[in-house]
């Protein structure tokens, strides 16, 4: 498969992906049901993983998109934006961050600390697929789907220069 001047190759199934997205679900929902948790889906790459995850969600709950970014083409700029877009209060809220995928990390911490400021009661984090980098600087991520090694991905919400996103399954770039 091709995007522009890169190859892809398939990594994780669709199939796959739904098991583990209702897996992740399973365990959200017994560590959550005494509580209404405020699901936080960061924008772009989460869209598809939220839309699946909150269709598996069965205790009552709150969804509130967000956006920022840290990335251009394939390398981690560290350039980050603020938080925008939260228009309800997150004050005393249970927040869940959904990423599709935390790699350095910074994107996470910087959110994490955002809302600890805003006063959210708890902050935790669940994100589809977590790379090598992030395992290093021992980011805390309660639940995750899958573990990668550096490999730069697309589909399932992620892309390479905007393109990808719309794809059902995951795939890892050949030749890095
Ligand atoms: P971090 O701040 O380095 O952890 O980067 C996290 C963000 O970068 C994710 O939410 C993605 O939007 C983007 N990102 C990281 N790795 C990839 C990748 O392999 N493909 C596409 N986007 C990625």
């Amino acid at each position: 498969m091709k995007l522009k001047d890169l190859t892809f190759k398939k990594l994780l199934t669709a199939d796959r992906i739904e098991k583990k997205v209702a897996a992740l679900a399973r365990q959200i929902e017994e560590d959550y049901q005494d509580k209404t948790p405020v699901f936080l889906p960061i924008l772009n790459g989460s869209f598809m993983f939220a839309s699946d995850l909150m269709k598996e969600i069965n205790i009552p709950c709150r969804v509130s998109f967000v956006k920022i970014s840290s990335y251009s083409g394939t390398v981690s700029t560290g350039q980050l934006k603020t938080l925008i877009g939260h228009d309800e209060s997150l004050f005393g809220t249970d927040i869940i961050i959904v990423e599709d995928i935390v790699d350095t990390g910074l994107t996470l911490q910087k959110i994490s600390d955002e809302l600890k400021d805003l006063g959210a009661k708890s902050v935790e984090c669940v994100a589809l697929l977590r790379k090598q980098p992030a395992r290093e600087k021992n980011i805390p991520i309660r639940y995750i789907g899958f573990e990668l090694e550096h490999e730069f991905v697309v589909g399932y919400g992620l892309d390479y220069d905007g393109l990808g996103r719309n794809l059902r399954d995951v795939y890892s770039r050949v030749g890095e």
